[in-house]
């Protein structure tokens, strides 16, 4: 089974990590310099423990910046940033 995620900041990274112990994961970012890091092995994610699961389970993640060919199954763990105004701004996600 493969899984996506969509975003692989914060929070996205380790949920990609933690997935792929178990399934191939397909890893969606839009910025290259983030990209770039985690192809060539470097997490720059400072959460607690994730080097580990990182190291460990990052070949089980295809790393890119693709929209097409992803999983039945998707994760979307894009910012929607809090400002002080109801609804939330949703723009990133209605973008996808
Ligand atoms: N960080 C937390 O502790 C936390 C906790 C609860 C909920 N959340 C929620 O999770 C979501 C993500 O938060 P985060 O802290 O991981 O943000 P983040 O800024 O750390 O990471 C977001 C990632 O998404 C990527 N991105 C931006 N637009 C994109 C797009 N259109 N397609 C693909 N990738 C895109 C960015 O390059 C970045 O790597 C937000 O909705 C936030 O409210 C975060």
């Amino acid at each position: 089974m493969t899984i996506s995620v969509i975003g692989l900041g914060k929070l996205g990274l380790p949920i990609a990590c933690i997935l792929a112990k178990h399934y191939k994961v397909i890893g969606v970012d839009t910025n290259p310099n983030h990209l770039k890091l985690l192809r060539s092995g470097i997490n720059l994610n400072r959460e607690t423990n994730l080097d580990l699961w990182y190291k460990s389970y990052k070949n089980n993640i295809t790393f890119t910046d693709k929209f097409t060919g992803l999983s039945r199954l998707i994760f979307i763990v894009v910012p929607t940033p809090s400002l002080r105004i109801i609804p939330l701004p949703l723009s990133l996600l209605k973008m996808l």
